[in-house]
């Protein structure tokens, strides 16, 4: 090239390029809104500007793109922010919609919506258990009032029971009056009785043995009826009397020094005449080397006389009756023994309570008021004794009353008896 083209070169450049770098300032500037104009007549700088347009193109785009995620960055972060807002009013159904896109902000917006869901599962859960709560609140203040109301019960109830106890205290003493009132009655009707009693024996046997004038069979027949009838009716005042006087623990015991084997002869020779009356044969047995033992002879004999009678009444015309006394170690032991009907296994202890009869329709007619074994118990019982029956409660077969007297006599036997509660009385006073 001559030095004159160079010339014209440098200024054809020189033109061109005051034409293309006020547009390179633009875009330095940040403008890209505009291409660069390409001349028609393609020269050195046609590729150049054709490249440079296409990376504006390029440039926009990535500008336009930029934009536009900045946009809907902060649509999606104000939608956020609403979102979180609600929430915290106390709508946790709030939530951030998703694009579909699966980018960072739908990843954020679901990182958001689960921990609105959690919180507000949480809510929920601690409103749940201020309702439980509150709900048991309601329960202890209603057990509350229960409690309350118990205590009320219990003290109305205590103060009842003060009052019925005052009262129950109150019916005692009345009772214990009355007790020792019909102790005392029994004790005056039973003298008063037995005096007029004894005349009335006395005369009748005058009679009999024709003291007052002879008398006729039929006369005598008749006698013989009320002289039997009158001892009855003496006995059994004699039995209500001793009754009273064990329960009252006023009974009198006269201890002596008794020979056992003459005691039960002499008590047997006094029942000859009712056992012949059935013709019955009365049986004594007295076991060899018994001591003489220190008691009431006479409330002894009362207990055998008790039994043997019992033992008459309750077997067959012809039947046997066994009286019988022997040593047995500390004790002397006595026993009536018959062939009659015999006691049931579950009324043996039975018999021997006040007024007890085994058939209390049937035995009656036999003349008793169930008070023997009873107070023949209280006379045993006082000496240091026991007794009790043995049978097999099957008729023909009979039973055994058994009673034991210690060798060794117990001192104070009045003084014994008081401390016993024979008749089971003391305790319902
Ligand atoms: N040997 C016996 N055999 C069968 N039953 C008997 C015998 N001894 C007593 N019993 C029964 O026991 C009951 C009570 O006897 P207990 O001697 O206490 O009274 P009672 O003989 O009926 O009348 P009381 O003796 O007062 O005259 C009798 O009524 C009778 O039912
Ligand atoms: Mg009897």
């Amino acid at each position: 090239m001559s030095k004159s083209e160079l010339e014209q070169y440098k200024q054809y450049a020189s033109t061109r390029l005051s034409q293309i770098i006020p547009m390179l300032q633009r875009y330095a500037m940040g403008d890209f809104s505009e291409n660069i104009e390409i001349p028609e007549k393609e020269d050195e700088f046609t590729g150049i500007l054709v490249g440079l347009n296409l990376m504006l193109d390029d440039i926009r785009e990535l500008i336009k793109a930029e934009t536009d995620r900045a946009f809907r960055f902060s649509t999606k972060v104000d939608e956020i922010i609403d979102t979180i807002q609600t929430a915290a009013r106390g709508d946790y159904s709030a939530h951030v919609k998703l694009s579909g896109k699966n980018d960072e902000l739908d990843a954020l917006a679901m990182g958001i919506n689960m921990t609105i869901e959690d919180v507000g599962e949480s809510i929920k859960e601690v409103e749940r258990n201020k309702e439980l709560l509150q709900e048991k609140i309601k329960d202890l203040e209603k057990s509350d009032l229960a409690a309350l109301n118990i205590m009320e019960d219990l003290h109305e109830t205590a103060e009842r029971l003060e009052k019925t106890q005052a009262v129950i205290q109150q019916k005692n003493i009345e009772l214990e009056k009355l007790s020792s009132l019909k102790s005392a009655f029994l004790n005056i009707t039973s003298h008063e009785l037995r005096t007029p009693m004894s005349s009335v024996k006395g005369y009748i046997q005058m009679l009999l043995k024709q003291k007052l004038g002879e008398i006729n069979k039929d006369q005598k027949s008749a006698l013989e009826v009320v002289h039997r009838n009158a001892n009855r009716l003496d006995r059994l005042i004699q039995d209500i009397l001793d009754v009273s006087r064990l329960e009252s623990g006023t009974m009198k015991f006269i201890p002596k020094d008794a020979n056992v084997g003459r005691l039960v002869c002499e008590t047997a020779e006094t029942m000859m005449y009712s056992a012949a009356l059935k013709d019955i044969k009365l049986n004594t047995e007295i076991g060899k080397g018994i001591p003489d033992l220190f008691i009431d002879q006479e409330r002894i004999k009362q207990v055998i006389i008790n039994l043997t009678n019992n033992a008459i009444k309750f077997s067959p015309d012809k039947s046997i009756i066994n009286i019988k006394a022997k040593n047995e170690q500390d004790n002397v032991l006595f026993e009536v023994e018959d062939f009659g009907r015999g006691i049931p296994k579950d009324k043996q202890d039975k018999v021997f309570e006040t007024f007890y009869q085994v058939d209390s329709g049937t035995d009656i007619k036999f003349g008793g008021a169930g008070l023997g074994l009873a107070i023949s118990r209280g006379i045993v019982i006082a000496h240091g004794g026991k007794v009790w029956v043995e049978s097999e409660g099957k008729p023909g077969k009979g039973s055994t009353f058994k009673f034991t007297l210690p060798v060794k006599s117990v001192k104070d036997i009045e003084g014994r008896f008081k401390a016993i509660d024979i008749f089971g009385l003391k305790n319902n006073k």
